[in-house]
């Protein structure tokens, strides 16, 4: 299974992304001459409007492609290729931010140690991303759908969803002491009207997706829009089932 990006279509047909996380820079409230690190940074949109409060901000990926579109579009920021799971910074940071990126990591105790360890004593750690029960509707519906084109073993779902008590455990036992902890259903409205489904599960389900040929992709997506759509598109539009985990912690 491997996920592709494309940089792209991801900055045209998923601008949701970047919007959304515009207010947990209100949480980060970052401060000229800090030294921050965004992590999972895509096309590096939030990095640069970080940067724009004077920050010293690297983006951090795992995405060559994404890393490429961000060096492209934002060329006076540092974009690192790496694995959020075990990139330790050279120079602790002030603060790390992650917005719509950690469901990603499946090693989360690989990403918090991670995170803990490129921050300084006192540093802050800010992040959204999916919780548990996050698009249910998709985690639910594409079993049934592999299942209905005779390749249910070929499954395999790459997101990590955790409930917010697990996950402020586990940051925690990594040495950030968590100060807010959200879990929020967050409705979330894609563009393209009737094709908005089939971009984004093109987008977002393209790893899973790959182990299937370019027929049976289309069946599926045939399937999830048949079941889904009662369900999720209202007044013309796709309204995904977005169920996020927001998190504020102080390294130890
Ligand atoms: C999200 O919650 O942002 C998300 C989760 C999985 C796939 C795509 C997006």
């Amino acid at each position: 299974m491997t996920q592709q990006w494309n940089s792209g279509t991801y900055d045209t047909d998923m601008a949701f992304v970047s919007r959304f996380g515009e207010s947990l820079i209100d949480l980060l409230k970052p401060q000229p001459g800090e030294v921050i690190l965004d992590w999972g940074c895509g096309t590096g949109d939030l990095a640069a409007a970080i940067a724009g409060y004077g920050a010293v901000v690297s983006g951090i990926d795992a995405s060559p492609e994404m890393i490429a579109a961000a060096r492209s579009k934002h060329p006076e920021l540092n974009f690192i290729l790496a694995d959020g799971q075990n990139y330790r910074a050279e120079t602790p940071a002030d603060a790390v931010f992650s917005n719509a990126a950690l469901h990603w990591l499946r090693d989360a105790q690989g990403a918090a140690a991670s995170i803990a360890g490129s921050l300084r004593p006192g540093g802050r750690f800010i992040a959204e991303f999916g919780g548990q029960g996050n698009i249910a509707s998709v985690v639910e519906g594409l079993p049934h759908a592999f299942a209905a084109i005779g390749c249910a073993d070929r499954l395999e779902l790459p997101w990590y969803f955790p409930g917010i008590a697990g996950y402020t455990t586990l940051l925690e036992q990594s040495g950030l002491i968590p100060q807010l902890a959200l879990c929020y259903d967050r409705p979330t409205p894609l563009t393209g009207g009737e094709e908005g489904f089939g971009r984004w599960l093109n987008t977002f389900a393209d790893g899973i997706l790959s182990v299937l040929t370019a027929g049976q992709r289309e069946e599926v997506l045939a399937i999830m829009v048949r079941e889904l759509k009662p369900q999720l598109f209202r007044d013309g539009k796709w309204v995904m089932d977005y169920r996020r985990i927001r998190v504020s912690a102080i390294k130890l």
